[in-house]
């Protein structure tokens, strides 16, 4: 397909292109009444919502394939540019919502949110999943297929499984099983022609470069099959509170070293930092008796006690990790509850562990103007076995753990504030993490680390590798060729797409 004229046009060409191929009703313009409630139903950033937002000409809210290969064949024949949109979760909201002027449609996948979960002979059991449908359906629909079944993803329900699933996706059961990535085994794909592929037609490049490589980029993932993990009957949660004044910094300190490579691999802990307290929450794949002895020895300074530990279903624990605590199952196929804020997210890894001495430093940044809070999320454990190139993931063998820095504000806040501390924070925690380069997690997507420049319609491979290798390192290039091969013309794309790297380089 070509396309014409990208820059220029007014996307009258795109719509009247659609009505012939798609129903009317899911074509949703300004002029619609339901524009503005459709285009904020999954946004979860309520920072892109504002009158200045570069917003699109129209959303298209797909109900099946031919609905994706219609906008895309449409999009191209009228230079109008598409953005992919699941859960809506984009930190910066690029599924949504353009940085720069632009004339871009969305194509929301909200409806197309079906799950099938199956014994397959040849994987054992296994789940086809639409992009559309979020974790907590996933979670929630597994266990009641087969209680003893579970998946390894993120951590928040309403998550979209395309952009999740298309960024790697870290979780609570990442140190037993990996990232969500490592179990796709299929999937179904829209390309830049239009075209409907699965693994076997889209060939082993592209695949490797949709596990992981960020979303927009590649096309538009549909669906994603999966295979499912076993998990125990019981499982048990911990979230235990420590001030500074119970040794919150020691704990830590101490944390780095024994929450990556020497607590097993049943057992996640993860960190939660903010004001002059840490939340140390885990998630054990197993009974409180089983675990118990092995923190206490490993991490007296915790004493963590059998009160602290909240023993559960596997499902019920993934309710207790998304709601804080509240083990309500059915509040995961909500699909509107939880997080939904004015906030600026940034992120680091860390291989070598940070001193003691400098942890009380590290908690003065939580008294000041506009503080908000540190999850510190710990690899090791099969995550870190798994080769850097096998999928585009490249944070695997070394990493101690993730930090994801967030500051929210108040409706009503310009957010100056906030952003200036999270930027100001991230500045000083620079000499303590991965450096050359600076690791970055593309799902934890942050504008400041650089942005893509186009040149003649097409974004370039050379200034993108500042931000690119932060969040690929050694994968950025095998990811450009494959964009150079799959879509030289650069049809997906957005400021943080993988530039098009053509043959002969
Ligand atoms: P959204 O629809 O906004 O898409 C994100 C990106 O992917 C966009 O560039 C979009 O164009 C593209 N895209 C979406 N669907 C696509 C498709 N079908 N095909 C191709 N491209 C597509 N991460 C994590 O790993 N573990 C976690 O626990 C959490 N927790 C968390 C909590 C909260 C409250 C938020 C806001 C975010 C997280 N994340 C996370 C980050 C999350 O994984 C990341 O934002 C994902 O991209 C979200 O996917 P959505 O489909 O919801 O977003």
């Amino acid at each position: 397909l070509s396309t014409p004229s990208l820059a220029t046009s007014d996307g009258y060409g795109f719509i009247q292109c659609l009505t012939h191929k798609i129903p009317g009703e899911l074509i949703v313009t300004p002029g619609s009444s339901n524009f503005t409630s459709v285009l904020v139903s999954t946004s979860k950033n309520s920072n892109f919502l504002t009158n200045t937002t570069v917003k699109p000409i129209c959303i298209v809210t797909v109900a099946d394939a031919s609905h994706a290969q219609a906008a895309v064949v449409c999009g191209r024949q009228n230079g109008v540019r598409l953005r992919v949109r699941s859960g809506g979760h984009d930190y910066e909201g690029l599924s949504y919502r353009s940085a720069r002027a632009e004339v871009f449609a969305v194509v929301d996948l909200a409806n197309l949110r079906a799950i099938t979960v199956s014994a397959d002979e040849e994987c054992g059991p296994t789940a086809w999943v639409d992009s559309g449908a979020t974790v907590g359906q996933l979670y929630y629909t597994i266990a009641k297929t087969n209680p003893e079944l579970g998946f390894p993803a993120g951590e928040c329900p309403t998550l979209g499984v395309g952009g999740h699933f298309s960024g790697g996706g870290i979780g609570m059961m990442m140190r037993r099983h990996g990232l969500a990535v490592d179990h796709v085994i299929d999937a179904k794909l829209v390309n830049a022609d239009g075209e409907l592929l699965d693994r076997a037609t889209m060939g082993e490049d592209l695949f490797w470069a949709i596990r992981g490589g960020g979303g927009e980029s590649f096309g538009i993932v549909l669906s994603w099959k999966v295979g499912l993990v076993k998990v125990p009957p019981t499982v048990t949660m911990f979230r235990i509170p420590r001030t500074l004044e119970q040794g919150a910094a020691d704990i830590v300190t101490k944390w780095q070293v024994v929450g990556a490579t020497l607590l097993p691999r049943d057992i996640n802990m993860m960190v939660i930092l903010q004001g002059q307290q840490a939340v140390f929450q885990a998630l054990y794949l197993g009974r409180c008796d089983e675990i118990l002895p092995t923190i206490a020895s490993l991490l007296p300074e915790l004493n963590a006690t059998e009160s602290d530990c909240n023993e559960m279903t596997w499902l019920e624990a993934m309710a207790f990790i998304g709601f804080r605590g509240n083990t309500n199952t059915t509040a995961l196929l909500d699909r509107n509850i939880g997080y939904n804020a004015f906030f600026k997210v940034k992120s680091d890894y860390v291989r070598h562990a940070i001193d003691k001495e400098v942890w009380p430093e590290i908690f003065n940044w939580f008294s000041m103007n506009g503080s908000g809070f540190v999850m510190l999320e710990p690899h090791g454990g099969v995550i870190g076995t798994i080769p850097a190139g096998a999928t585009p993931y490249p944070h695997r063998s070394g990493v101690l753990y993730i930090i994801q820095y967030i500051a929210p504000w108040p409706a009503g806040d310009d957010g100056s504030t906030a952003r200036n501390w999270v930027r100001d924070f991230y500045n000083f925690m620079g000499q303590y993490v991965t450096k050359s380069p600076r690791e970055a997690y593309i799902n934890f997507r942050d504008l400041d680390i650089g942005e893509n420049k186009v040149v003649n319609d097409v974004s370039v491979f050379g200034s993108s590798k500042v931000w690119g290798k932060k969040y690929f390192g050694g994968n950025f290039k095998r990811l450009a060729k494959v964009k150079g091969m799959v879509d030289p013309t650069d049809y997906f794309r957005n400021e943080q797409s993988i530039p098009p790297l053509l043959q002969g380089y």
